[in-house]
């Protein structure tokens, strides 16, 4: 029986477990100590930074946007490669999203489309750190700076990922990570925020619970019509077991990538990413197939692999050409390299317990099966 290789696959230890089974003997199970403990920890490793959690970076992304006072015919840019729910976050706070081009091995967006995007509409940037690789956020601040734009990181990917030696989520305006099963680190399902001025922490505060704030003798008062998304003390628990082994998980992660570029150095079968230096904490591994000189489809060769006992995902199709976004006047053509991504990537395993003899056989593997399919 082959090994079954997933792509992705999270890393509790004991310790963790144990905590876990601690809170759900405390009786304390929803928001609390666990919580307070885990965004002082984040806070700490992001260097001092207020820090808020959600349940998600979905709920993150839309309570920051909330928090920016972005809503009713305003427009935030952000690149039309990402999870879904980059963009849709902006249009359920009823805003626009103006998509712009990512790099075709970079997949983060294109500054240079982003300068040319701004009109006095625009109210925000959303830039994605995708797969945890820093966009130049030297150049992306000047430029929000100099027109007035708020950014809002989504950097789902990005927990544990530096910019010229300073941690992302310890600089910049609103920086949203992502603790979902796939990330680097997880709560099961969870999220938070780094940065935030004084009021936009009191939005994120209030729309995270309700609206409310404890008021007088009477108990409550509700200050606005807020929502819920706060985290619970036994994701918490996680979080705390995983932040531990954030830095080892991410250094293993960069030696598996390693290990991927070298055994594909000379003449790959696919196009490999763009490689960041030692900031770069590989969230996922995507290369491109070269579907146009295949005679075999991306589900045919995600199936072969699957045969093999190797998983593959794809991360992500182009956002624009979803039915919703279609249905917004976006089409085919306009973002050549998003869309290029969105239809030969394949996302192969990558995650802490792999062993390099599994990099060595997905390298094997894959190469062997575009090989054979080329026409
Ligand atoms: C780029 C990006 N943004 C946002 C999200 C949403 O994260 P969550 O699942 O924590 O809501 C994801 C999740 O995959 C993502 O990849």
């Amino acid at each position: 029986m082959k090994k079954i290789l997933p792509f992705t696959r999270p890393a509790i230890d004991e310790e963790t477990i144990q905590s876990v089974v601690e809170v759900l003997r405390s009786g304390w199970l929803a928001t609390g100590p666990k919580v307070a403990a885990l965004e002082a920890a984040l806070s700490s490793y992001l260097g001092g930074r207020p820090v808020r959690t959600q349940t998600s970076a979905t709920a993150g992304l839309e309570l920051a946007l909330l928090a920016c006072g972005i809503g009713k015919d305003d427009e935030v840019i952000t690149p039309a490669l990402s999870f879904v729910a980059t963009a849709n976050v902006i249009v359920r706070v009823g805003a626009r999203p103006v998509f712009v081009d990512v790099g075709l091995d970079s997949r983060n967006l294109d500054l240079d489309q982003v300068e040319a995007a701004i009109t006095p509409r625009k109210k925000a940037i959303m830039p994605v750190l995708f797969a945890g690789l820093p966009v130049d956020m030297d150049r992306l601040y000047a430029i929000a700076n100099k027109h007035g734009l708020r950014v809002i990181e989504d950097a789902a990917h990005a927990i544990g990922s530096a910019h010229r030696g300073r941690r992302i989520g310890s600089f910049g305006d609103l920086v949203c990570f992502s603790f979902h099963p796939n990330k680097n680190i997880t709560t099961i399902e969870g999220g938070a925020i780094s940065g935030g001025s004084p009021d936009e922490l009191k939005t994120i505060e209030l729309q995270r619970w309700h609206g409310q704030v404890k008021s007088g003798v009477e108990g409550f008062d509700t200050l606005i019509a807020g929502g819920k998304s706060n985290l619970s003390d036994v994701a918490a628990a996680v979080g705390l077991g995983q932040l531990r082994h954030l830095e080892e998980f991410n250094s293993r992660r960069r030696q598996l990538v390693a290990r991927y570029f070298e055994l594909w150095s000379d003449s790959p079968p696919v196009r490999l990413p763009e490689r960041g230096d030692d900031g770069h904490s590989w969230h996922v591994f995507t290369p491109l197939l070269p579907l146009d000189r295949l005679r075999v489809s991306r589900p045919q060769f995600i199936e072969a692999m699957k045969e093999q006992g190797i998983g593959v995902g794809v991360h992500y199709p182009a956002i624009h050409l979803f039915t919703a976004y279609r249905a917004l006047g976006y089409r085919e053509g306009q973002f050549p390299n998003a869309e290029r991504v969105g239809r030969e990537t394949v996302t192969l395993p990558l995650f802490p317990a792999m062993e390099m003899s599994d990099v060595d056989r997905v390298v094997e593997t894959v190469t062997r099966i575009v090989r054979g399919a080329q026409q």
